[in-house]
């Protein structure tokens, strides 16, 4: 290996750069990943998917519990009480386990984790902490952090961002959420399941944007319903402190008279933007693109030779399992296979409940491309095994080409979303008619059945509606 220390070094170890550092080492290349945080797993088991999904799930216990929702199906409660400190420690036990849970993962692959922020020195060169090593190949996987809102400062007290709203100490009276994207939506749900009056002001005049435009509507009636406040196609203006709360400044996004809120906690969810402050990238001969972020080609090579970019810090969708199935395939192409990542076929799952998820393209997408399509749609409120669970909010709806039938999107609101979605994406990495999704047969009773039917619907012969 000449003067090269490793094959392969990796920089980041989030689900991207794990993941590939992890695939590398597999494929008998000598690998290394620099990570400057305490824990390895980055944004997503840390601060992201899996603190978010543990409070998620607790949260729905204690509401299901505390609500009398159950009730009608003879289960009662008395002196349900929750126990918020209990619930932070289970989620914090979660985190250890899968964050410790890679580095058995390195250690048994023979990664080395380098301890520190990594900083380019040259083209194959890079110094973490005190120590300046060469690499062969260098992946980027230095993810995303929060997109900061002017004029407004993070406390992490009372204004808050996602990481603010894993760990509040005590459940806001009002909370009042900055974005009603997807962070949004489930830690604005979380706190509202544990008792927050909870109000979204969003800019657009629809919350969930790049989401199908019929699944954004439904969403919102399913959570004005729930009790959230919506206030979107609304602009923040100002944001101040009051003691032990603050005040937010709202006006109308096309301008016009402008309204004052209160709140005990803010929490600003507007986005997130790539991490590429600590790399120096001068030294690596790099530049970024306008939304910052590093450029790729097919393979996730960079413009600059050796070395490679994947996950949140490159362009696409910010979403783990997009940065995980990229790790593997960069490490495949620098192990001379070919490694592919299909970005048409990527599934994105909001987990509130219902949950909503899609995969593919939107019908608005379609339709502004001029694709002619086909769509199906089928209620939950038909779907035997919804119905039997008093579970019926949402729908499937499947487009297809209408000159081919092959389908193009999939887009489901419903409490299995997240699960259901991906039978949707694997039908369509294998190139799936809506047809053969309407003649594959499903399990009875189950929610699966909506999809069955969603894709009969395109035919215009569903059986149960
Ligand atoms: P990251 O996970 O951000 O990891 C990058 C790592 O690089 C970090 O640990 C960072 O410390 C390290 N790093 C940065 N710079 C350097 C440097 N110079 N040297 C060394 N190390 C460095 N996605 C989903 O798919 N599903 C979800 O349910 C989901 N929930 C989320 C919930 C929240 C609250 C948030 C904030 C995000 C969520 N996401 C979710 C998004 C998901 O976390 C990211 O898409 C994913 O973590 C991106 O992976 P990555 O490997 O590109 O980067
Ligand atoms: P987002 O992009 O999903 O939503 C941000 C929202 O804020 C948008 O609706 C936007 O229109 C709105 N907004 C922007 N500026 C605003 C302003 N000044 N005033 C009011 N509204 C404003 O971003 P979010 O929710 O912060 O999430 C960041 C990323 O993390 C997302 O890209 C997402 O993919 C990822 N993530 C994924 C999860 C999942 O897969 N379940 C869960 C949480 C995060």
């Amino acid at each position: 290996m000449a003067d090269f220390d490793f094959d392969v070094l990796v920089i980041g170890a989030g689900p991207g750069g794990y993941v590939a550092a992890i695939r590398a080492a597999q494929l008998g290349l000598k690998t290394a990943c620099a990570e400057g945080r305490e824990t390895l797993g980055g944004t997503c088991l840390n601060v992201g998917c899996i603190p978010s999904k543990a409070l998620l799930h607790a949260s729905e216990l204690y509401a299901e519990a505390s609500s009398g929702a159950l009730s009608k199906f003879g289960v009662s409660f008395s002196g349900v009480e929750l126990n918020l400190d209990q619930m932070h420690g289970e989620k914090a036990k979660a985190v250890k386990e899968l964050t410790g849970g890679i580095e058995g993962l390195f250690r048994k692959n023979k990664v080395e984790w380098l301890k520190g922020y990594a900083t380019f020195t040259g083209r194959d060169s890079v110094q973490v902490g005190d120590r300046t090593v060469r690499a062969k190949n260098i992946v980027i996987a230095t993810g995303s952090s929060v997109t900061p809102l002017p004029g407004v400062e993070i406390d992490n007290e009372v204004v808050i961002d996602s990481t603010g709203a894993l760990a509040l100490p005590t459940v806001p009276k009002e909370l009042i959420v900055i974005g009603g994207g997807v962070i949004g939506l489930e830690l604005g749900s979380v706190w509202k399941r544990l008792g927050a009056n909870v109000t979204v002001v969003e800019y657009l005049d629809q919350i969930l944007p790049g989401m199908d435009g019929e699944i954004r509507r439904e969403s919102a009636k399913i959570f004005k319903k729930q009790g959230f406040t919506l206030k979107t196609g609304t602009k923040v203006t100002k944001v101040e402190r009051t003691g032990s709360g603050a005040t937010v400044t709202v006006e109308p996004a096309a301008g016009g008279a402008s309204e004052t809120l209160t709140a005990d906690v803010v929490l600003v969810a507007i986005g997130r933007r790539p991490n590429t402050d600590r790399l120096g990238l001068d030294a690596a001969g790099l530049t970024l693109n306008k939304r910052g972020q590093i450029e790729v080609d097919h393979d996730f090579a960079t413009a600059a030779q050796g070395i490679w970019a994947i996950g949140d810090v490159t362009p696409g969708p910010m979403l783990a399992h997009k940065a995980e199935d990229e790790g593997i395939a960069v490490a495949e192409n620098i192990a001379g296979l070919t490694g592919i990542v299909n970005h048409e076929v990527i599934p994105g799952v909001v987990y509130t409940h219902p949950e909503i998820a899609g995969v593919g393209r939107t019908e608005e997408e379609l339709t502004n491309a001029g694709i002619e399509v086909k769509v199906g749609k089928f209620p939950f409120l038909a779907n035997s095994r919804a119905k039997t669970n008093r579970d019926t909010d949402g729908f499937v709806k499947v487009i297809a080409d209408a000159k081919t039938d092959r389908v193009l999107g999939v887009h489901i609101i419903s409490s299995l979303a997240g699960t259901l979605i991906a039978q949707a994406a694997q039908a369509m990495e294998f190139g799936a008619t809506s047809e053969d999704i309407a003649y594959t047969c499903h399990a009875h009773p189950t929610h699966s059945e909506a999809m069955k039917e969603a894709a009969m619907a395109v035919l215009g012969k569903p059986i149960h509606m």
